[in-house]
């Protein structure tokens, strides 16, 4: 535990707070807020000059399964992103972080891939396949409102994915990416921070000697990884 960070939580469309964090960072978040660029650039506003932004989200139509899943589980999945563009949630949304940081203003920003990957035999493997159980457990009776699937397409897309996941399923990737952004043109030393992997940098933030302690919002944890690959002009989906 770092002794300098403080953690603190908001509601990202209605964050009214002026350049008071080092790090403001939103996991698993955005995807589900119609008006992203408004979230970011409220993000931004709450960053101080020289922190940054995190953002990790996910690309669900780009989400895979190997082998093929059954094409009951598909219709559901089709539900499953059709009731997520009714509502103005981006199926895309890793993919477009990107540009909103930058029309958002924020400089050096750059992605890397955060594909959570899970295969069996993984000790995750069952816990993070039975995901999609839990959404149709959670939220499928919206899609059956909706009228995007019947009561019974829903339960036989969650029988057959549970019996697919018990025999079949092998490796199940879920896209993922996260962006940083700067909130403004950095020196050289700081740049090159940038680039190491992300606990270092909001170590290295916090590290700074100040008093008192330097705030800071939350740390992704998703994000603490050595594999970055910043801003490369990767494919739609890799
Ligand atoms: C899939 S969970 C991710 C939780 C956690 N950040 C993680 O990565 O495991 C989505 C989260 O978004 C949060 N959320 C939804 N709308 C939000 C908003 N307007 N402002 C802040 N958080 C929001 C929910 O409370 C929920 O915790």
């Amino acid at each position: 535990m770092l002794p300098n960070i403080r953690f603190e939580y908001g509601d990202v469309t209605t964050l009214n707070v002026d350049a008071e964090f080092d790090i403001v960072t939103a996991a698993r978040t955005l995807q589900w807020i119609a008006d992203p660029a408004s979230a970011i650039s409220k993000m931004r506003l709450a960053t101080k000059s020289s922190g940054f932004l995190v953002v990790l989200d996910y690309n669900h139509s780009c989400n895979e399964w190997e082998p093929d899943p059954p094409s009951e589980f598909k219709f559901f999945y089709n539900a499953f992103l059709a009731w997520r563009q009714i509502n103005g949630w981006d199926n895309e949304m890793a993919n477009r972080l990107r540009d909103l940081f930058r029309s958002a203003g924020l400089t050096n920003v750059s992605a890397s891939s955060q594909d959570e990957v899970v295969e069996r035999g993984e000790p995750e493997f069952v816990a993070q396949a039975a995901l999609w159980g839990e959404v149709i457990e959670n939220v499928g009776g919206q899609f059956v409102r909706a009228g995007l699937i019947t009561e019974l397409q829903l339960e036989e897309g969650r029988e057959c994915y549970t019996a697919w996941l018990k025999t079949t399923l092998r490796k199940q990737t879920l896209a993922m990416r996260a962006v940083t952004g700067w909130c403004h043109r950095l020196k050289r030393s700081m740049r090159s921070a940038s680039r190491a992997p992300l606990l270092c940098a909001a170590a290295g933030t916090g590290a700074v000697a100040r008093s008192p302690p330097r705030p800071a919002q939350k740390i992704l944890r998703s994000c603490i990884s050595t594999r970055t690959e910043s801003d490369v002009g990767s494919p739609k989906c890799r």
